[in-house]
């Protein structure tokens, strides 16, 4: 089997297994009906010889163990595929990847943000990479979330924690976009800025990739810190502005980010972000109290809001499908998942869109869509869509 998706799914599984990101490979779908042999299963494992890729063959009556070294295993996980499965399913720390053929040949390959469940499966914590460095970190000291020799305050290990965990999953979100000579990346609400410095770091000093930041925010202490703090760190093209979501004015931002500004600065940051045509836009939404406060419902569903905590978390998922649905009708393919655990925060979902393009037909189908949703929970706008002038 020669395709341009197999050859590409081949060449991103190997880089996964290189970086050591393999949680499991599950191989199925046998070519030959007669074949005793079910499914394959792949995982890495550590022995005394060091790391391999573990396939574990699935039979009706038994399974069979055996282990290759990374660059076998991918040889014959390739020819397993070419010869005897249809199908492959990669889930991995930063994604999931499916690769689906047809008896005719034809091969479609589908990738998935990984689902928290498997991230936090993981159970690598005491090994685990961090992505932020702690070793003479300026920001990270100034922050306070270091001590002067490094080590992280006991208080602040969840904070660090949660750096490290947006740097690790907006990362390879960035390195997707087309790269131009810069990139600006614009934070809406930055706050103290501690995800502002470290991906700011990360990408320009680890990924080596020009991006120039900006932190938006209106509390004009928290906006001359981080300035300071920019400064003594070196950091000449990240600087903080003062200034609202709504009216600051910039450059042409390509990637905007909004963490947990709150209810409708959400949205306010959206719309810069489509406004602007920014090619990735990342946000985890705060409280959500627009839409809370208009719900009114007059049919049979109504139950489902009756108790206060519900009609909260009601109001969450429609604020948020809606959000999506939007951005989705102005061609930004959306995904929404959970970014961290609820020990941290019960706003944990993150909401990104990756900027495509989308036809007439389908924005007016999607606007339908989104009128039926409203309709059915008594409500007369989203604020985005008053944004957006819809
Ligand atoms: C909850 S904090 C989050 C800070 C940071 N993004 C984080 O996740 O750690 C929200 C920040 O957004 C700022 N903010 C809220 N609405 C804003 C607006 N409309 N314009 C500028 N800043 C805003 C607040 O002052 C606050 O510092």
């Amino acid at each position: 089997m020669t395709n341009e998706h197999f050859n590409f799914f081949i060449d991103r599984l190997t880089n996964i297994v290189n970086n050591e990101e393999l949680i499991k490979l599950v191989i199925s779908k046998k070519r030959r009906s007669s074949s005793e042999l079910r499914k394959i299963t792949v995982t890495i494992v550590s022995i005394k010889k060091g790391l391999r890729l573990n396939f574990v063959y699935t039979y009706s009556t038994k399974d069979i163990t055996k282990n290759y070294n990374f660059e076998e295993g991918i040889e014959i996980i390739a020819d397993n595929l070419t010869n005897d499965f249809y199908n492959a399913d990669v889930f991995a720390k930063n994604e999931n990847i499916a690769l689906i053929s047809s008896k005719k040949g034809n091969v479609k390959l589908l990738t998935k943000e990984p689902s928290f469940f498997t991230i936090e499966s993981l159970n690598h914590d005491k090994n685990k990479k961090r992505y932020i460095q702690t070793n003479d970190n300026i920001y990270l000291r100034e922050l306070g979330i270091t001590k002067p020799n490094g080590e992280v305050f006991h208080k602040k290990i969840d904070k660090y924690k949660q750096i490290n965990r947006y740097v690790e999953l907006l990362a390879p979100k960035l390195k997707e976009i087309p790269q131009k000579d810069f990139l600006h990346i614009v934070d809406m609400g930055s706050g103290k800025g501690y995800l502002t410095f470290a991906l700011y770091d990360y990408l320009k000093n680890k990924l080596k990739i020009n991006v120039k930041m900006t932190g938006v925010e209106y509390r004009e202490g928290l906006v001359k810190v981080c300035n300071e703090i920019a400064h003594k760190a070196g950091y000449s093209d990240l600087s903080f502005v003062q200034g609202t979501i709504q009216e600051v004015s910039l450059d042409k931002i390509d990637v905007l980010i909004a963490l947990h500004a709150c209810d409708t600065a959400t949205d306010d940051a959206i719309y810069r972000g489509i406004t602007s045509k920014s090619s990735l836009i990342v946000c985890a939404p705060c409280c959500h109290k627009q839409v809370r406060m208009q719900m009114s419902i007059e049919n049979e569903i109504n139950h489902i809001v009756k108790h206060g905590i519900l009609k909260e978390r009601q109001a969450e998922i429609i604020t948020d499908t809606l959000r999506a649905m939007i951005m989705e009708a102005y061609g930004y393919k959306t995904s929404i998942f959970e970014f961290i655990t609820t020990d941290h925060t019960p706003k944990n979902l993150m909401i990104v869109g990756k900027r495509t393009v989308i036809n007439h037909k389908k924005r007016m189908y999607l606007k339908e869509q989104i009128n039926s949703i409203k309709k059915l929970f008594g409500l007369k706008q989203h604020y985005l869509e008053k944004l957006m002038n819809i």
